[in-house]
């Protein structure tokens, strides 16, 4: 189905508008996914470190709400809609669905850092899609998204890497 388009006077090409938006939209519904994780995470941690994980994966759930509404209101910038409902989230999302039987710390951070760094890698070959497009800030946005991600991804993974 081809997805409704607002006409503008946006100098991208029509063509590369509605391939960044359908670009933005799958990273949206990701994103948005991988947000809902880190509540599901936040609210249900348990064990020794229970106070910083559940605060760390609260951050990330803030951090990631704050890059969804950057990559949804680009894509209306661009002349699309921005699809960001729950039944969107469900039908795009290609995050691994988030076990619900988890309790303990390290369940959470090893769950987590698995989806991030999905997240990560698809953010980053999104940043090589806008660039080839021309869409050089799209590729910025996704950047500064990648960017971010990668520093969750390391404040959640050094609770896997304690050992010396
Ligand atoms: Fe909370």
């Amino acid at each position: 189905m081809r997805a409704r388009s607002y006409q503008s006077r946006n100098s991208l090409g029509e063509k590369n508008r509605r391939g960044m938006v359908a670009l933005l939209n799958q990273q949206l519904a990701d994103a948005l996914d991988l947000g809902l994780q880190a509540k599901q995470a936040h609210w249900n941690v348990k064990g020794p470190q229970f106070v910083g994980l559940h605060q760390l994966f609260d951050k990330l759930a803030e951090e990631l709400e704050g890059f969804t509404d950057d990559i949804a209101e680009r894509a209306v910038e661009l002349g699309g809609i921005a699809q960001g409902t729950v039944q969107i989230v469900l039908k795009c999302s290609r995050l691994t669905a988030y076990p619900l039987d988890l309790a303990s710390g390290q369940g959470h951070v090893a769950a987590l850092s698995g989806v991030l760094a999905g997240f990560g890698a698809t953010t980053r070959a999104a940043i090589y899609i806008a660039d080839k497009a021309g869409d050089a800030d799209t590729a910025d946005l996704f950047t500064e998204v990648s960017r971010g991600v990668d520093k969750l991804l390391w404040m959640v993974e050094a609770h896997l890497q304690s050992k010396d």
